[in-house]
């Protein structure tokens, strides 16, 4: 049986706090457990439901609020590892969804009236969500050729209780559009929203606005259609300590409704493929990070998805390991995969996406080639390091005429935009010589991600 959000629930705190109850009540823990649990959610994103004894908590469920929670109904249109990934907040969401829905503030009532006229161009939500149709400014990629479109995409999470409480406003009002084949980056610093986004996007999390749709299947309507199509593999993976690479394989091909020797046949083609089959029947804690990463991706391609979700594919992962990943990326790819990576390392986008947006605070920064984004940013950047006497070193620099832009940066450096880096350093020295300004380096840079992203938020990403 396929259960499908309904529509927005009540408010998703409440039913945390009544779902965390329930929880402690199921689990037998106290309530320093629950507050210990809630103590690390902020560090983990949210309680996992591992160690929930499932059979417990769907009676809990059903006592508490009747038929329309169907915990059964809900886990077996899960795959096991969207299973083992489950939070205390997709939980609620999914409770929420199920519940009536208040009357929409009048806002939403407003926006309502604003659809696009029905003129059968196209049903991407580019279009519908627009006065003017997106395809007639270009933006609507041509059916068939854009793989992920998201219009308006939003969520926040309710943090702390009482007047301690604070609202974080984790994705707000995300566009994307990501044709077939592309390999796309989603870059950003840590805390920007770039897994929150991908968890509504593999429909782990229910947005509080927006819309989206994936190989075709529309988010909010249907949810079951976009999980057939996409692989998502999460920041931390996905896979047993106990259980070897080939079980894990075949377990998962077997959740998604494949036969006994169609998962076995999938299993082993995979197993080669990602290079696995020396190691296949080794339990999944003897890998090493590379090779136990590469199980994680495994495990999300073995239903020959449309689109593959990655979050942070790389992270914590050796030089090597990391060049290697990026060949097993360029390879889907190559095979027909839409490739959706998440990732804090600029050489990553740089070097393996066709295409990537920037996020920062929830919010799209920038969007392009990384080559058209560099161009954007004409010239060189110097980077001037200095031992005090900031605004001193901005207030001289800033009157040479070759100076097109300057910015002050932390750890005490300014950043000058100026159109050649070999005629101004002389310049920038002779300036500085005899000012009082004691500087400790300058530094030539050739347009980066990383002065992208300072020119557009005013900060590094670098080291984040
Ligand atoms: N379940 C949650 N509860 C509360 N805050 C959350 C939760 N998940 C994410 N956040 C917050 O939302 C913001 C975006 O987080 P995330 O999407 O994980 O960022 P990224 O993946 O870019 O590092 C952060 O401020 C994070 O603390
Ligand atoms: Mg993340």
């Amino acid at each position: 049986m396929t259960v499908e959000p309904t529509g927005p629930g009540p408010a998703e705190p409440g039913v945390v706090a009544e779902l965390r109850r329930l929880l402690v009540e199921v689990t037998g823990e106290d309530e320093g457990w629950a507050a210990r649990v809630a103590k690390e959610s902020r560090l983990e994103g949210d309680l996992r439901l591992e160690s929930v004894e499932w059979a417990a908590l769907a009676d809990r469920l059903a006592e508490r609020y009747g038929g329309r929670v169907d915990l059964a109904a809900y886990l077996a249109d899960l795959d096991i590892h969207q299973i083992i990934g489950l939070t205390v907040g997709d939980l609620a969401g999914y409770i929420g969804s199920r519940l009536p829905a208040p009357s929409p503030p009048a806002r939403t009532r407003r926006r309502a009236g604003r659809t696009a006229p029905d003129t059968g161009c196209c049903t991407g939500p580019l279009c519908r969500s627009s006065l003017v149709h997106a395809h007639e400014t270009g933006a609507c990629p041509v059916a068939g050729d854009s793989m992920i479109e998201t219009s308006g995409l939003r969520k926040s999470f309710q943090v702390g209780k009482g007047r301690k409480g604070v609202t974080v406003e984790a994705v707000r009002g995300v566009d994307l559009s990501v044709a077939e084949g592309e390999i796309f980056g989603f870059l950003g610093p840590n805390g920007a929203g770039k897994t929150t986004t991908l968890r509504m996007l593999s429909t782990l999390l229910l947005p509080d606005g927006g819309e989206a749709t994936i190989a075709g299947a529309d988010l909010r309507t249907d949810p079951a259609g976009v999980r057939k199509r996409v692989g998502y593999v999460a920041q931390g993976g996905g896979t047993w300590d106990e259980v070897t690479a080939e079980e894990e394989l075949v377990l998962q091909a077997r959740m998604h409704g494949f036969s006994k020797a169609e998962a076995k046949r999938r299993a082993a083609a995979l197993l080669g493929a990602f290079d696995l089959a020396g190691y296949a029947d080794r339990r999944c804690k003897t890998y090493s990070g590379g090779q136990r990463r590469r199980v994680d991706i495994a495990l999300g391609v073995i239903h020959s998805p449309k689109v593959l979700f990655l979050d942070e594919p790389t992270a914590g992962l050796d030089p090597q390991s990391r060049a290697h990943m990026w060949e097993e990326v360029r390879r889907l790819r190559a095979e027909g995969m839409t490739v959706f990576i998440t990732t804090h390392y600029l050489e990553e986008a740089d070097v393996l996406c066709d295409r990537i947006a920037i996020i920062d605070h929830g919010e799209i920064v920038a969007e392009g080639t990384p080559d058209a984004l560099k161009r954007e940013i004409s010239g060189d950047v110097l980077a001037v390091t200095l031992n005090g006497s900031t605004s001193r070193a901005a207030e001289l620099l800033s009157a040479l005429p070759l100076v097109n832009k300057l910015e002050a940066v932390e750890e005490a450096g300014l950043w000058l935009y100026v159109d050649s880096g070999a005629t101004a350093i002389p310049q920038v020295l002779r300036v500085l010589e005899g000012s009082g300004v004691e500087m400790d380096a300058i530094e030539l840079h050739r347009p980066s991600l990383d002065d992208v992203f300072l020119t557009k938020t005013g900060r590094s990403l670098r080291d984040k």
